[in-house]
């Protein structure tokens, strides 16, 4: 049986740990009743999980008094976050408008590999900590306008051959 330490949290519930952290982060505290109206459900969907996510040790939360999340709930918020901020980055870097980076982002964070989102996150310091747009981002923006490559970005001893 798996302890509460290695529990994965399905995307729902992580969707809860999500928005009491910005709840709290923009009002200084989280109510059921903001975080049913966030969420789009109804309040006793969530006191139940509420209860569920206090029994896990995400949150703390006594009724009628409100939730807190639990250093353990704080750090997977921040996880999330960070997830979130990375998939965001990439998603416009490869031409997705904002407002579905945004939403995409907010779905892809809950089901991703660690690794993955790690390795994800590192290739967006790597190009965003560049001097300089790195010339595959340009001419893959210019691709993505065209369906054309530069002429630069073929192989040169392959274009002659075929010249
Ligand atoms: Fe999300």
């Amino acid at each position: 049986m798996k302890t509460t330490n290695t529990v994965k949290l399905s995307e729902s519930e992580e969707g809860y740990i999500e928005t009491i952290f910005n709840l709290i982060r923009e009002h200084g505290y989280a109510r059921v009743a903001d975080i049913a109206a966030a969420l789009n459900v109804k309040p006793p969907s969530v006191t139940s999980m509420l209860q569920k996510l206090d029994e896990q040790k995400f949150v703390t939360y006594t009724r009628y008094r409100g939730v807190v999340l639990t250093r353990k709930g704080k750090l997977l918020a921040e996880t999330l976050k960070k997830r979130h901020q990375a998939l965001k980055k990439f998603l416009i870097m490869i031409g997705v408008t904002e407002e579905n980076a945004d939403k995409d982002a907010c779905e892809i964070e809950h089901i991703i590999n660690r690794e993955t989102a790690e390795k994800l996150a590192k290739f967006v310091e790597f190009v965003q900590s560049a001097p300089q747009t790195p010339p595959f981002l340009e001419h893959f923006k210019q691709y993505n306008r065209t369906g054309k490559r530069r002429k630069e970005c073929r192989v040169k001893g392959k274009a002659k051959k075929t010249n």
